[in-house]
């Protein structure tokens, strides 16, 4: 049980720390140009994450998701799910990846510690994946996925930003990929950022629409447990994996929500889309400070807002997801 509850009731067993902000992709809703780091800019030591996750699991988190940025590019990626792994009171420890290092170390990662993955796919398409995320390695990616079921994680999960004109009339394709695998597709409503608004503007479609054709051919929308996170899943007999939506814009939405979320510079926010975040850092440095830090952790969660602001058109001032880690 946690004791990190807020003023509406909800629980956040689940902390996504991101590693760096750093990606090899260029996905056109999210790094258009890549980011490939900066030398002024300094993401927390192996030993400011290991405090963070040791605050955190003391106050009843199980569950840890390493993000990014692309979080396999850091070197000390192995050595975070091992520390992740190890932390008294952690679980699950999941990662989210564009899934470019996974078919060469989805067995040593599993085998490191980690239990579940979450892939980003946005296209089972080459030529149109290569158009959405500026690279070219697809089958890499396809092969990625085959070697996670092979290593036996507790979940795999693709992850499809849903896009008007680019992806969205391929439901039949991902189909057909969840008919004999054991896999989970999530489609996720495309977000408005700060970096891309043109895009949003020309590209946004509610997930209803998908919804509602998995309902006429038959797929049952599953009910939802207290912490269940923010997809809608839905499922089929025929089928081995499931569909889910993840619809930000949709009322109701942020009800579900479970995470806290710390970024790689060391702040933490309370919402996707909250860019300033509450400095960390400055208890970061020794483990002196770990009560302290807890002490913030609970204060600051007292601030979290019964949802974000989408719904009224204002964004927040996220420029882009891998800031924050998604
Ligand atoms: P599970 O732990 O498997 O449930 O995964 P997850 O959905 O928490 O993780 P993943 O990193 O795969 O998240 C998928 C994407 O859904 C995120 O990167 C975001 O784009 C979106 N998403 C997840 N959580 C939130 C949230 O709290 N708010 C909003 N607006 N979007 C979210
Ligand atoms: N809207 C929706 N999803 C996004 N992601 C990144 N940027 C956006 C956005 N603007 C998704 C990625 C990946 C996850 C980490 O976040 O596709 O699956
Ligand atoms: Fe990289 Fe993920 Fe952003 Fe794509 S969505 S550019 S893979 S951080």
């Amino acid at each position: 049980m946690t004791n990190l509850q807020d003023r509406y009731g909800r629980r956040f067993e689940y902390l996504r720390l991101s590693i760096t902000d750093v990606c090899n992709f260029k996905c056109q809703y999210c790094l258009p140009d890549g980011y490939l780091g900066d030398k002024h800019q300094h993401f927390l030591s192996v030993d400011e994450l290991r405090r963070v996750m040791h605050a955190f699991a003391a106050l009843g988190t199980s569950k840890i998701r390493l993000t990014g940025g692309e979080p396999s590019v850091r070197k000390e990626f192995e050595q975070l799910i091992e520390i992740a792994a190890n932390t008294p009171g952690i679980s699950t420890v999941a990662t989210t990846t564009n899934g470019y290092r996974l078919a060469a170390n989805a067995h040593k990662w599993r085998q490191l510690g980690l239990s579940q993955i979450n892939v980003s796919l946005d296209s089972l398409d080459p030529e149109l994946f290569r158009r959405i995320t500026g690279n070219g390695r697809h089958q890499k990616v396809l092969d990625g996925i085959e070697a996670a079921l092979d290593a036996e994680y507790r979940k795999v999960k693709i992850n499809v930003v849903l896009m008007k004109d680019l992806n969205h009339q391929q439901l039949p394709a991902f189909l057909e990929y969840v008919r004999q695998r054991p896999v989970d597709i999530r489609f996720i409503e495309l977000m408005q950022t700060g970096l891309g608004k043109d895009y949003f503007d020309a590209h946004h479609i509610s997930g209803e629409s998908i919804k509602q054709q998995l309902v006429a051919l038959g797929w049952q929308v599953q009910p939802r447990g207290p912490q269940d996170g923010p997809a809608l899943m839905l499922r089929h007999p025929d089928y081995a994996g499931g569909i889910g939506l993840i619809m930000p814009y949709s009322k109701d939405f942020c009800a579900s929500c479970n995470r806290l979320r710390v970024s790689a510079l060391g702040k933490l926010h309370l919402c996707l889309f909250t860019e300033c975040g509450v400095e960390l850092r400055d208890l970061l440095g020794n483990d002196q400070h770990q009560e302290m830090l807890q002490q913030r952790l609970l204060a600051q969660l007292q601030q979290k807002d019964a949802t974000h602001q989408l719904h009224q058109g204002l964004t927040g001032v996220t420029q882009h997801l891998a800031s924050i880690g998604g």
